[in-house]
């Protein structure tokens, strides 16, 4: 079984996903720490995020290992991924390995959770159960503001929120895999619920669907 987690920047859909796993026993990919994997490896080459020879190679390269990077979540690395995820070579390079993933889930787990972007859209258009997590701009901004001061980061709340409406900006507009809803994706607000409240709506819609 294929759960495919897709929506914008900071809605809760790794919190939520990962939550998902845990309880139904799947494994679970972040499927923005490709992406984002990608960038900073980039950006450590002292390569430019816009240049598409460059960023094809390092994903063609990318191993597990490189997706426990611990500069990942810095919110740079957050933004030169959105330039790289809009990249239409990078995105083929990269598609392969995640549908591997949610096809055949490592250590013989018998469903996968992966979260994103173009999960339900592109990646798994056969995924069994599509959310679509979204919350508004700021309560998304409040969050990942809390998240990064609590990493250690210097930050302000106000280039917070800008960052993420660019970010969701060029997610949606992009050419290739842009960032919108499956037609058959169920829609979960967040804007008024905590992580636990988030898993129940979860797992009752999957209930109402007969999937449990
Ligand atoms: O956690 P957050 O919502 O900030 O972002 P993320 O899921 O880590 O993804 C980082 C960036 O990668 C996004 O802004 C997208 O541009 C891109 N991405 C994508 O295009 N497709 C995916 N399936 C996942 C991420």
């Amino acid at each position: 079984m294929i759960i495919a987690v897709d929506g914008p920047v900071a809605a809760g859909k790794g919190t939520l996903a990962r939550a998902l796993a845990a309880r139904l026993g799947f494994a679970y990919l972040d499927t923005g720490s490709l992406y984002r994997a990608v960038a900073a490896m980039t950006l450590a080459a002292g390569e430019a995020p816009d240049d598409e020879a460059a960023t094809e190679a390092v994903a063609r390269r990318l191993t597990p290992a490189d997706l426990e990077r611990d500069d990942l979540r810095h919110e740079a690395v957050g933004q030169a991924a959105s330039l790289v995820a809009a990249q239409g070579r990078v995105r083929a390079a990269l598609l392969d390995f995640q549908r591997r993933f949610a096809h055949h889930p490592p250590a013989g787990k018998k469903g996968a959770v992966l979260d994103g972007r173009d999960i339900g859209t592109v990646v798994c258009p056969d995924a069994e159960l599509k959310l679509f997590v979204t919350a508004s701009p700021d309560v998304r901004a409040e969050r990942r503001y809390r998240e990064l001061l609590a990493r250690g980061e210097e930050i302000i709340y106000p280039r917070v929120l800008q960052d993420l409406k660019e970010r969701d900006a060029r997610d949606q507009a992009r050419e290739v895999a842009p960032l919108r809803p499956a037609e058959d994706a169920a829609i979960l607000d967040t804007s008024e619920l905590d992580a636990d409240a988030a898993l129940q709506a979860a797992m009752q819609i999957l209930q109402d669907r007969g999937l449990r």
